[in-house]
């Protein structure tokens, strides 16, 4: 059996964890197993760049951060553009996968990854998908992995900065990913002690946090923390057509940051830890779930269950088929009782 892994998009935790899980399954169960990994994401499989590994490489990754096979991003939309000899990016991996003489792929990916994996699966390539993420926003599945691990790191920089926005009695603005989906602002901010958190989902009105901020000052806390999600927009902004925003040229963050400085007469400050949320080692619920994953991924190898996508659901890792996956978008419901909760604990949301 020849089986291709790889590893495409933005990276977070536990990827590695997830490739060990594969191996593990697969080199126990079928001893004439040749597995490849493809360098790079799609960028390998279409410029045939991959190798044959060993088994002991994919000992000791468990806690690994990052990819060992690497990645890149491959835009969804640029798949069928052709390139100088008339080929596009679609056909070249098809061609690929049949002259190298694999069973079957193994893609870890997040939302535009599945849409490439669907069109090679439509194409009779033989295809596993695992939802990576720490957007959190892949359909299909109730969590990605990655996004617990992520969630940790932010709401880290949630815990740190706390004392010391508390000891000058300043404001921090802190700028989380997710540009669509604001499910790490979201449990990051639970879980870290905002006293506002922003969505991408609720356009925030500023008199809101401004209020917020004026109420907790009277209660003599004279700090306050805000967490933002990227992709958060006022309600002014998210009234503008698209072009007209603002967003390419600034961040969430740096504009909130601009209209509390404007409006208070109080130390502002701003603070976007970035890819350190993608960084470092997977939390060990994500190490399980990772695990879990990717013992799933090799068994629907093993059962010929192709086209389809690893997921949890409640408890349990389940399969789900492509076309029900690819192209759609996990946003937070704004019926989620994470959000009716976060309000009863009193957290802010930017609402009117
Ligand atoms: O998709 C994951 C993510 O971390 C988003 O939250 C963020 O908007 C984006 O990737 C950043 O992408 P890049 O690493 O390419 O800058």
């Amino acid at each position: 059996m020849r089986i291709g892994m790889l590893t495409s998009g933005g990276d977070c935790q536990g990827l590695n964890a997830v490739l060990r899980g594969v191996a593990k399954t697969l080199y126990g169960a079928v001893p004439d197993l040749e597995l490849y990994g493809i360098q790079d994401g799609y960028k390998g499989l279409i410029e045939r760049n991959w190798r044959r590994m060993q088994k002991n490489e994919f000992s000791g990754i468990l806690r690994e951060g990052g990819t060992i096979l690497g990645t890149s991003r491959q835009p969804y939309k640029t798949i069928r553009d052709v390139d100088k000899n008339n080929m596009d990016k679609l056909s070249a991996m098809i061609q690929n996968y049949e002259k190298a003489g694999f069973d079957a792929l193994v893609i870890l990916g997040g939302c535009g990854t599945h849409k490439t994996a669907y069109a090679l699966s439509q194409s009779g390539v033989n295809v596993v998908t695992l939802p990576k993420t720490i957007d959190n926003d892949l359909y299909g599945t109730d969590y990605s992995f990655g996004f617990d691990s992520a969630v940790r790191k932010a709401a880290e920089v949630l815990d740190a900065v706390h004392s010391t926005a508390a000891a000058h009695g300043r404001i921090f603005v802190v700028e989380l990913m997710g540009n669509k989906a604001g499910w790490v602002t979201l449990y990051a901010g639970v879980s870290g002690g905002a006293d506002v958190i922003l969505l991408p989902e609720i356009p925030y009105a500023l008199d809101s946090v401004l209020n917020v901020i004026k109420a907790r000052n009277n209660e003599g806390k004279n700090f306050s923390i805000i967490a933002i999600a990227e992709g958060a927009l006022s309600i002014e902004e998210a009234a503008l057509p698209k072009k007209e925003r603002l967003t390419g040229d600034s961040s969430s963050g740096s504009r909130l940051l601009k209209a509390l400085d404007e409006r208070l007469d109080q130390d502002v400050r701003l603070l976007v830890p970035g890819h350190f949320q993608r960084g470092g080692e997977p939390t060990p619920t994500d190490r399980v779930f990772c695990s879990r994953m990717g013992a799933k991924a090799g068994e629907m190898i093993l059962k010929g269950k192709f086209g389809r996508m690893a997921a949890l659901r409640g408890t349990s890792i389940v399969s789900v088929p492509l076309v029900d996956v690819a192209g759609k978008q996990k946003i937070i419901p704004l019926d989620c009782e994470v959000l009716s909760q976060a309000r009863l604990l009193g957290i802010s949301l930017g609402e009117v």
